[in-house]
């Protein structure tokens, strides 16, 4: 099994086809840059941006890489048709669309050259989106940070590979070298990591986000947003806790409490009022380190299970 020279890897020009998963208020420049110079491919997390905030965004990681980067735009966002205006308009290699189906913009990112990609938790979606030109499909399972559909990963992306026949990105519970071989042997020509990129130390959430992965055991999260319709994996904090029974008992005010909840998260730590997004994988995540070493070692460790079957 070949980790450096994928599917992925040649059609993103990137060295490790090990991909920043976007994520709103904490995919920033700075992060995104990180990635990208680590040899995978970084990517801005544009969900709660306008159209002036990304260009900024856009233009601070070209000063801090010459390498490809993406931008990730949420198809809820009202914002999302300028968004992808500027993507074309910055020439930014890469756009990766969540929440929705992005067919109408794929004529245009085309013919700019701009790659693109979608993440999906469902496979009719995936096949409809390779029929109306979408380049690659990430397939997101339900272990993951984030908004979730139903399906575990170790199930989408088999059934994803049965569907396509453009290449598969894995997403979802990935946070070492083991997961990545393990998508890879599913068929997966690259994979896409949230939570392992949130403890690191290049990334500039509230250090009580990092420290709340690096606490969590595997039991660790929920799933607030349930009986609402937008499902996402949070750290079972007490607020976590109170939004699942608000939600039984009152959606309109969990619904309510929900609002501005990641970024209290992210930029202030907010123990009482934040939803710290993150995947079960958090409970696999003992410390914060170099997005350099973490992805080095993720490689280290797939390709020594490949070339010896070896235990690692
Ligand atoms: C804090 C957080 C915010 C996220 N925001 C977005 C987003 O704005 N757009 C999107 O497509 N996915 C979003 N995701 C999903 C990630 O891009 C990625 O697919 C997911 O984290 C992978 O699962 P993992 O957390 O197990 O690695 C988010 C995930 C987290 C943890």
């Amino acid at each position: 099994m070949n980790f450096r020279n994928t599917r992925i890897t040649e059609l993103l020009k990137i060295k490790y086809p090990i991909i920043e998963g976007g994520m709103a208020w904490v995919g920033t420049s700075e992060l995104a840059a990180a990635v990208s110079n680590a040899g995978g491919l970084g990517t801005i997390g544009s969900g709660s941006m306008d159209r002036q905030l990304l260009t900024q965004e856009i233009r601070k990681v070209k000063i801090l890489t010459d390498k490809p980067f993406a931008v990730n735009i949420m198809l809820l966002n009202p914002h999302a048709p300028e968004l992808v205006e500027t993507v074309i308009e910055e020439k930014v290699p890469c756009v990766v669309f969540g929440a929705g189906n992005p067919a109408t913009f794929l004529p245009a990112l085309k013919k700019n050259g701009t790659v693109s990609m979608a993440v999906v938790s469902s496979e009719n979606l995936a096949v409809r989106l390779e029929r109306s030109g979408i380049d690659v499909i990430i397939g997101e399972g339900m272990e993951s940070g984030g908004h979730i559909g139903e399906v575990t990963t170790m199930v989408l992306i088999p059934k994803l590979m049965d569907c396509l026949s453009i290449p598969i990105v894995a997403a979802g519970g990935i946070a070492d070298g083991r997961a990545m071989a393990a998508c890879f042997a599913l068929g997966a020509q690259g994979v896409q990591m949230g939570t392992r990129f949130i403890a690191s130390k290049e990334c500039l959430v509230h250090e009580e986000f990092k420290n709340k992965i690096i606490k969590a055991g595997i039991r660790d999260t929920v799933i607030t947003g349930q009986k609402l319709g937008h499902s996402a994996r949070v750290i079972k904090t007490n607020f976590a806790k109170k939004v699942c029974q608000l939600e039984l008992t009152c959606p309109e005010q969990a619904e309510e409490v929900l609002i501005g909840s990641l970024k209290r998260a992210v930029l202030d730590g907010d123990v009482q009022a934040g939803a710290f997004m993150a995947g079960q994988c958090s409970g696999l995540i003992e410390n914060i380190e170099g997005v350099g070493d973490i992805m080095e070692k993720m490689i280290f460790q797939a390709e020594k299970i490949f070339c010896s079957g070896q235990e690692v």
